[in-house]
């Protein structure tokens, strides 16, 4: 069936590069892209129009990382670095998920939050409980959104709560891939961190990912006493990075969160296997962790992408993330001269490049599915003069919540309007 959305398009067909078409039309074959037209084609002068007037057509967003357990403590408990704040706050949240009304009333808040505010594609962790994560995929998958979730890994440094054998962690994660039949959301496995998991979970891992063909995601170089911990651990690897990859885990379409502190030697092994960086901007200055050279991983060849890392970040909605990672990159540009981040390029990292993982093309693409949201700027200031639609993306990707999102389109479905 051909559907046809109308109003003003902006999309990030490259880093850097906007592309808008006033008043344009999006043709839809069955939810998948035909194409983009300043006229509607006269094929389609039959087919139903969505008309969606002044409003902004953008392409929704990707958050490549996030924890969902931690929504119940996002905005709160800031004032201890990452190790200190895993183990006073984060544990004992994420303990919590063993019970599954609890777990299922959380996760129904976040999945719906997320669509609320266009996030339609995600890379998620969730806890080390098997069944709780069941119940995330699930409530995800009911909302609409799309993506990957990983069961946790962790058999060691937990604590009393929040630890599983290696035996169990590995026999858990067999079980909780035997019982994934989503069709939106898929597993990722996901060993939590190296300080969490032992050379010979991580090696069953490696295994499994191997064998099933499987993604993974985890962190790395997020915080100078996570590296020097993980250095007394692994005195056999050089750097971080190397204890991932000496188990088969640092491989393409290996997901990295972080990557604040990554030596010159550690980003180009990032661009040479295809392992993806996930920038965390407001995470890493809420638990004290650093800035990330951003523009030095994309000269490098690193692919980046914008994560929430709620709730080390504080801020769900990626319109949120955006701004706060070009506001990082200007901290980074006054510390040490890199270019900052532009518009464009904070919009490219925050859609398009999340949306690649998955195999999308580069903005609105034909033959992807549609993942869209549409932005009605009547909340906002009346501006002074006539704004060009670039300058309407700033102002929206400024300002915008889940008050001014009209419509959301994912995996060619409208999930929300
Ligand atoms: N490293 C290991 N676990 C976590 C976590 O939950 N959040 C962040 N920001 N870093 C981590
Ligand atoms: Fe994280």
């Amino acid at each position: 069936m051909t559907t046809i959305l109308r109003g003003n398009i902006i999309h990030a067909p490259a880093l850097g590069r906007l592309e808008t078409l006033e008043r344009g039309y999006l043709v839809l074959e069955d939810g998948v892209i035909r194409g983009l037209y300043p006229a509607l084609p006269a094929a389609c002068r039959n087919a139903p129009v969505e008309d969606y007037g002044e409003n902004l057509i953008l392409q929704s967003f990707a958050d490549m990382h996030l924890h969902a357990p931690q929504y119940a403590m996002v905005g709160m408990g800031m004032d201890l670095p990452l190790l200190d704040w895993l183990n006073t706050y984060t544990f004992p949240v994420e303990a919590r998920y063993a019970d599954l009304d609890y777990a299922r009333r959380s996760y129904r808040k976040l999945a719906a939050d997320l669509i609320a505010r266009g996030t339609t594609r995600v890379a998620m962790f969730s806890t080390l409980h098997t069944d709780a994560t069941l119940i995330l995929m699930e409530e995800l998958e009911r909302a609409g959104v799309t993506g990957y979730v990983g069961k946790v890994n962790m058999d060691r440094n937990g604590g009393e709560k929040l630890q599983e054998t290696t035996d169990e962690s590995v026999a858990e994660t067999l079980r909780w891939l035997e019982q994934c039949c989503f069709e939106h959301i898929k597993p990722i496995l996901t060993p939590r961190f190296t300080p969490s998991c032992t050379d010979t979970l991580m090696e069953q891992l490696g295994r499994i990912a191997a064998e099933r063909r499987l993604y993974v995601q985890s962190h790395l170089s997020e915080n100078t006493g996570e590296m020097d911990w993980v250095g007394e651990l692994c005195p056999d690897c050089g750097e971080y990075w190397e204890t991932y990859a000496k188990h088969g885990l640092w491989k393409s379409h290996t997901i990295m969160a972080h990557c604040v502190h990554s030596s010159e030697r550690e980003q180009r092994a990032m661009a040479e296997a295809g392992v993806l960086a996930v920038h965390c901007a407001d995470s890493n200055v809420n638990i004290l962790s650093g800035t990330a050279p951003v523009r030095q991983l994309l000269e490098r060849g690193v692919r980046v992408a914008l994560g929430s890392d709620v709730a080390g970040g504080a801020q769900l909605g990626m319109p949120q993330v955006i701004t706060a990672s070009i506001r990082a990159s200007k901290v980074k540009c006054m510390e040490t001269g890199m270019p900052f981040l532009t518009v464009p390029e904070g919009y490219y990292l925050g859609t398009t490049a999340g949306h690649r993982y998955f195999g999308a093309g580069e903005g609105f693409a034909a033959g992807d599915a549609l993942h869209a949201v549409v932005v009605d700027e009547s909340r906002f200031p009346e501006p002074a003069r006539p704004l060009s639609l670039s300058e309407r993306l700033e102002r929206a990707l400024y300002l915008m919540d889940d008050r001014d999102l009209r419509a959301v389109y994912s995996e060619g479905r409208k999930v929300l309007g």
